[in-house]
């Protein structure tokens, strides 16, 4: 199957989908400037996650991995939405049901106005008092002190993500879990497919009967098991498939006429 031709079975097959899935990595974000992990500009190739991303790392200096995460935000603020966040939004309003699972922490499904969302890696907006676990939202860019303090005990907070060595919130993986095994179709977009127990969210969707379309410019551990793997960047892809989808609507409405 060509290019085009995958388009249109991707939007025959979502056309026929209530119960959607978009489960998402950093390759979404990366056309708004925002850098993967394990790509070739990739935040992995260029910093040490050991020392920046594991609760050690925290305790050990904890003015360095806020000084990281603080540029991360920086960077994230400065960013753009692109044709990938916007399509997923639209796309709310197609389907019956369609959930957004992401890995991502930068919070641009949100920005974009998708409406349901699942934060699996949690949200680099969110920081978490190490005292009460009390959890504060704050835009702040830069911050204005590092280490941040809580407002409430003094205590050091940390940002609400999930780093290195660390569970995953096991309400949201499971809710996540149960929606993957109740959908129509999973699409998987700029994910490497490597970090689990994120990356079995696809597989327990492909078990349970799920179509999976995975959209991603290089092939990943996942690319075997899709039912189609478009090679290209969701910036593009999801657009024109949302073009075909909007076409095969529009003929359906007429010939109903
Ligand atoms: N469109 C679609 N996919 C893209 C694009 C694009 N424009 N650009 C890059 N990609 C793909 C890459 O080919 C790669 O397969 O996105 C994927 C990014 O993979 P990673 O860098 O491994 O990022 P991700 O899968 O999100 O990482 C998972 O690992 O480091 C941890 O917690 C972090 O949530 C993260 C998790």
């Amino acid at each position: 199957m060509n290019t085009t031709e995958k388009h249109r079975y991707a939007a025959d097959l979502l056309a026929r989908s209530d119960h959607i899935v978009a489960f998402t990595g950093s390759g979404i974000s990366s056309e708004s400037g925002i850098p993967t992990f394990r790509g070739k500009d990739g935040l992995w190739k260029k910093f040490r996650a050991q020392d920046l991303a594991t609760p050690i790392a925290f305790s050990t200096n904890p003015k360095q991995v806020w000084e990281w995460y603080d540029w991360r935000r920086q960077l994230i603020s400065e960013k753009n939405l692109n044709p990938g966040h916007k399509t997923l939004a639209e796309w709310d309003n197609f389907f019956a049901s369609l959930y957004v699972i992401t890995q991502n922490i930068d919070g641009l499904h949100q920005k974009a106005g998708s409406k349901k969302i699942i934060e699996l890696h949690g949200n680099i907006w969110k920081l978490r008092c190490t005292q009460k676990g009390t959890i504060i939202e704050d835009h702040t860019t830069p911050l204005k002190e590092i280490p941040p303090k809580c407002k409430i005990c003094g205590a050091l907070l940390r940002p609400h993500v999930v780093w290195f060595g660390e569970a995953l919130d096991m309400a949201l993986l499971n809710q996540a879990l149960k929606l993957s095994s109740h959908a129509d179709l999973m699409l998987v977009i700029g994910t490497s497919s490597l970090v689990y127990p994120a990356a079995s969210i696809p597989m327990t969707a492909k078990e349970s009967g799920a179509k999976i379309i995975e959209i991603n410019p290089e092939s990943t551990p996942l690319t075997p098991h899709a039912d189609i793997s478009i090679r290209g960047k969701s910036g593009d892809v999801l657009p024109q498939i949302s073009e075909i989808l909007k076409q095969k609507v529009q003929k359906n409405r007429e010939k109903k006429k």
